[in-house]
C-alpha cells in the first residue's frame, strides 16, 4: 500500500515540471505586458503638459485601456494554466488515493488487513498528498514570482550603450582640456549626424557653440559625456582617449545645465546637492548664493527644506534653472557644459543666470550651446555647427 501511495509521487513531480516553462512564460508575458500599460501611465505623466495643451487625453486614455486588456487577457490566459496545472494535480492525487483504497479494500475482505488499519492507512495517505499538493501550489506561485524578479533584473542588467575597457584607466580630477579629432557619429546605420568634427578647447577656457536646432550641438555633448561613443576619431580629455578611462570617472568630470532641468521630488537641498548626497548645509547655501537662487529659495514657505512638485512643477522654469546651477556649482567638477541653458526664461532670469554664470566659470572649462547672445558674451571662442560639420571656429 506504501508502495502504491509512493508510486504517485513521481508523476506529480513531472506534472509538476511540465507545468513550470510554461507558467514562467505566461507569467513574464503578464508583467511584461502590466509593464507596457505602466509605461503609458509614465509617458503621459511625464508629458503631462504637452498631452493637454494638444487635446490628446482621450487617445491617450484609450491607449491606456488597449494596453491593459492586453495585460488583462495574459492575466486569464495565466489564470487558465494555473487551473489546468491544479486540476491535473488533483486528479493524480484522487487516482492515487482511489487506488489505495481499493487495494485497501480488497485485503480487507481477504482479511489481511483490519478495517481500523485500513482507515489509519488512509489517515497516512492523505497526510503524504498534502504537503505534495501544497509543494504543486506553490510551484505555480513561485513561477509568477520568478517571472517578477526576472523582469527586475532585466532592469537593473541592461547594458550600458558604451563599454568600459578592461584596462580602463582611473582619473581623479581632469584638467580640462578637451580634443575632438575626425569625429564621425550617426545614431543609426546610413545616417550621419556628426561629420569629421574637430577642435580643441585648451583647460580652463570657455567656448560657446551655436548652429540651428539639429545640428547635432547635443550630440557632441552625448559623446563628451561618454552617453555614446564615435562611429569614427576619437574625443580626448586631457589627451587621452575618454574610452581608456573608467566610465564613471568620466562622467564625474562634467556637470551640466540641460534646457529644462528636472528637479526630483525631494527637497531644494537634496536637489542642490543631488551629485554630492553628504553636502553640508552651508555649502548647498553658498551655491545657491552663486547660482543666485538664495533669495527666491529664502522667500519659499520651507526655505532649502520646500518640497518641489513631482517632476519640480511648483518652481518657474527660470528658478529650476538657477537650482539646476547651484546643483553644478556644488558638484565641483572641472568641465561644465550648458545646453541651452536661458533659452526657455526671461530677459530678467538670464541676466541672473549669466551673472552666476560669470562666477561659475572661475578656474573651469566651460561649453555653452546657446543661441542667446548674451549667454556666450563671456566666451574666449565660438564654434559654429551646421549640419554635424564645423564651419566656424575663432579659437
Ligand atoms: N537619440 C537620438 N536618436 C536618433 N537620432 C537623434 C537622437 N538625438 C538626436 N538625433 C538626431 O541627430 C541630429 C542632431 O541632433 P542634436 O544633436 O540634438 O541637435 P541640436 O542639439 O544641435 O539641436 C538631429 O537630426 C536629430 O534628429
Ligand atoms: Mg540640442
Amino acid at each position: 500500500l506504501a508502495l502504491v501511495a509512493l508510486a504517485t509521487s513521481p508523476p506529480l513531480l513531472l506534472i509538476a515540471r511540465a507545468y513550470r516553462p510554461r507558467l514562467r512564460a505566461q507569467s513574464r508575458d503578464v508583467r511584461r505586458l502590466e509593464s507596457a500599460a505602466l509605461a503609458v501611465i509614465h509617458e503621459v505623466l511625464g508629458a503631462l503638459r504637452v498631452v493637454k495643451v494638444f487635446g490628446q487625453e482621450e487617445r491617450e486614455g484609450d491607449r491606456f485601456v488597449r494596453r491593459s486588456d492586453e495585460g488583462v487577457r495574459g492575466r486569464v490566459r495565466l489564470a487558465l494554466g494555473e487551473g489546468r496545472f491544479s486540476v491535473a494535480l488533483g486528479l493524480l492525487v484522487g487516482i492515487g488515493t482511489t487506488l489505495v483504497l481499493f487495494l485497501g479494500i480488497a485485503h480487507v475482505q481477504a482479511g489481511t488487513l483490519s478495517l481500523g488499519s485500513l482507515l489509519l492507512v488512509m489517515g497516512y495517505v492523505a497526510k503524504l498528498f498534502d504537503p505534495m499538493k501544497t509543494i504543486g501550489r506553490k510551484v505555480a506561485t513561485l513561477q509568477g514570482y520568478l517571472a517578477s524578479a526576472e523582469r527586475a533584473f532585466a532592469v537593473l542588467d541592461q547594458e550600458p550603450d558604451v563599454d568600459e575597457r578592461p584596462d580602463a584607466q582611473p582619473l581623479e580630477r581632469a584638467r580640462g582640456s578637451i580634443t575632438f579629432e575626425h569625429v564621425s557619429f550617426s545614431y543609426a546605420p546610413d545616417r550621419r549626424v556628426l561629420h569629421d568634427v574637430s577642435f580643441t578647447i585648451a583647460a580652463g577656457t570657455s567656448v560657446g557653440i551655436e548652429g540651428t536646432t539639429g545640428a547635432g550641438k547635443t550630440t557632441i555633448i552625448s559623446l563628451l559625456t561618454r552617453l555614446y561613443d564615435p562611429t569614427e576619431g576619437r574625443v580626448l580629455l586631457d589627451g587621452v582617449d575618454v574610452r581608456d578611462y573608467r566610465r564613471a570617472d568620466v562622467r564625474r568630470q562634467f556637470a551640466v545645465v540641460l534646457q529644462d532641468s528636472v528637479l526630483f521630488s525631494a527637497s531644494i537641498a537634496e536637489n542642490i546637492a543631488y551629485a554630492v548626497p553628504g553636502a553640508s548645509r552651508d555649502g548647498i547655501v553658498a551655491a545657491a548664493r552663486a547660482a543666485n537662487a538664495h533669495e527666491f529659495i529664502e522667500r519659499l514657505p520651507q526655505g532649502y527644506d520646500t518640497e518641489v512638485g513631482e517632476r519640480g512643477v511648483k518652481l518657474s522654469g527660470g528658478q529650476r534653472q538657477r537650482i539646476a546651477l547651484a546643483r553644478a556649482f556644488l558638484t565641483d567638477s572641472p568641465v561644465l557644459i550648458l545646453d541651452e541653458p536661458t533659452s526657455g526664461v526671461d530677459a530678467h532670469t538670464e541676466a541672473a543666470i549669466v551673472e552666476a554664470l560669470g562666477r561659475l566659470q572661475e578656474g573651469r572649462t566651460v561649453i555653452i550651446i546657446s543661441h542667446r547672445p548674451s549667454a556666450v558674451a563671456r566666451c574666449t571662442a565660438m564654434l559654429t555647427i551646421e549640419r554635424g560639420r564645423v564651419v566656424a571656429d575663432t579659437s
